[in-house]
């Protein structure tokens, strides 16, 4: 999202029975992955259902400032003829990936092992959060960053003259840590080991398989090890993204606590690395059917049909499942503020570095609401009684997902819920506000 953009203040009403076909955009995180691998293959990809938010978008302008042709032919439909794996060039402008933490760390692994350097930087969000947790591994392939304080952006990159394989074991659950580390592999000669404790997405693994890498994964004591053969020919392919399940949560959340709701959200990611929210929603006893299952594009995919689901009850979500659902839970939380019951999520402590610190701006958003809660570093606690006061003006802090789930609060709660900003919508989400419209959703915008 650009760091410049005006503020569009929101405001959701309780609403009526929402119905008809939720048609959400492509997944977010298959979306950077199939314009970075795009760009890294020789010959041309063909994305259809690319998500064409703000974050993607900074990622296709990355692209072409790296030498790769990157072409939009219709909605959703684009063309990457790209420069082959250690083919980037040297940008000669920053590199500016708006909001977007995947987009900036994916491509600064990308890049890491090509002998140019590259300056990232980002909006007010994106250059408060950690990047150590990238550079640290980066340079153990002999890449040299220099950023802010704590490793934050801008920051340049100088990509390795010599890059030597590395084998890596994540200090956190992070998929773009993991991603990060296997696209700098690509370019560095002999095997480079990933080694994950705790599963987390899997989408870059999938798809560099499908590019035409080399790339086992087995499961062994210490967690998933997998293992890239560097420096392949990775050739141009076609890729189908499915729609987002963590955009779908929105209106499937607001399908189950809306009275009377029935909704179909076509072609949702199924992909278990993803799947943590669902099976939470089914625990607190949501009515979601998982229709006409098969797979798309190398990922499994589901058509969702969802029915309010009143007599919803308090879960606890264990640690090992957070990274399944780790953009989940800001809407998790409202759904636990509605349920009856305590909900308790467990090993959240990550949420406190995205966007926003997610717990944070949840547990203060929630309690101007009326709703009772607890946090400690990595939980957070929600005490639901079946009802939300609401009534109160939350503060979007340059989130998407935390704007959402409180215009989805407020189609519920007793009185209307207002954010300070939707613009961040736009990364991820940018038709949420006509498709919210389309089921019934009395969403509105209010003057700044
Ligand atoms: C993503 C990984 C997750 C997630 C983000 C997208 C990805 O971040 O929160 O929205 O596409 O790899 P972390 O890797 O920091 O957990």
């Amino acid at each position: 999202m650009s760091a410049h953009s005006t503020p569009i203040p929101m405001i959701a009403h309780k609403s009526g029975p929402l119905a008809g076909v939720a048609e959400v955009p492509g997944d977010k995180s298959i979306s950077h992955r199939a314009l970075i691998l795009g760009a890294l293959s020789v010959g041309e990809t063909h994305i259809t259902g690319l998500l064409e938010g703000e974050d993607v978008i900074d990622t296709a302008k990355a692209m072409r400032a790296f030498g790769a042709t990157v072409t939009r032919v219709a909605e959703g439909d684009w063309r990457v003829n790209g420069v082959g794996v250690g083919g980037f060039a040297e940008p000669t402008q920053v590199i500016d990936c708006g909001n977007s933490g995947t987009g900036v760390r994916l491509i600064m692994g990308a890049m890491a092992t090509t002998p140019i350097a590259a300056t990232f930087t980002g909006d007010a969000s994106l250059n408060k959060r950690p990047m150590g947790r990238i550079t640290d591994p980066l340079a153990l392939f002999g890449a040299r960053a220099v950023g802010r304080a704590g490793g934050r952006l801008p920051l340049t990159l100088v990509g390795a003259v010599d890059p030597v394989p590395v084998r890596y074991t994540l200090p956190m659950p992070s998929a773009q840590v993991k991603s990060a580390v296997l696209l700098a592999g690509l370019n560095a000669p002999g095997e480079t080991v990933v080694i994950e404790p705790e599963p987390t997405r899997d989408h870059t693994e999938r798809m560099l398989r499908g590019f035409g890498a080399e790339i086992d994964v087995t499961d062994s004591a210490e967690g998933r090890v997998i293992t890239l053969k560097g420096q392949p020919d990775l050739t141009g392919q076609s890729v189908a993204v499915p729609r987002d399940p963590s955009s779908a949560a929105f209106p499937v959340c607001a399908a189950i606590l809306v009275p009377g709701s029935e909704i179909t959200v076509p072609g949702v990611s199924r992909n278990p690395t993803r799947d943590g929210l669902y099976i939470t929603l089914i625990e607190m006893g949501a009515d979601i059917a998982f229709e006409n299952p098969r797979d798309e594009g190398g990922e499994p995919v589901a058509d969702l049909r969802v029915k309010y689901s009143p007599a919803l009850k308090g879960v606890t979500t264990p640690a090992e499942r957070a990274a399944s659902m780790i953009d989940e839970f800001p809407i998790l939380s409202v759904v636990a503020a509605m349920a009856q019951g305590t909900t308790v999520m467990q090993g959240v402590k990550e949420l406190r570095v995205k966007e926003s610190d997610r717990i944070d701006a949840m547990a203060r958003g929630l309690e101007a609401c009326g709703v009772t809660l607890e946090e400690t570093e990595d939980t957070l606690t929600i005490h639901g009684t079946g009802a939300v006061p609401g009534g109160a003006v939350c503060e979007s802090r340059l989130d998407h997902r935390i704007a959402m789930s409180f215009l989805v609060l407020g189609l519920v709660a007793d009185q209307p819920v207002a954010v300070d900003d939707g613009a961040p919508i736009a990364t991820s989400f940018p038709v949420f506000e006509p498709l919210m419209a389309g089921l019934g959703a009395r969403i509105e915008r209010t003057a700044p």
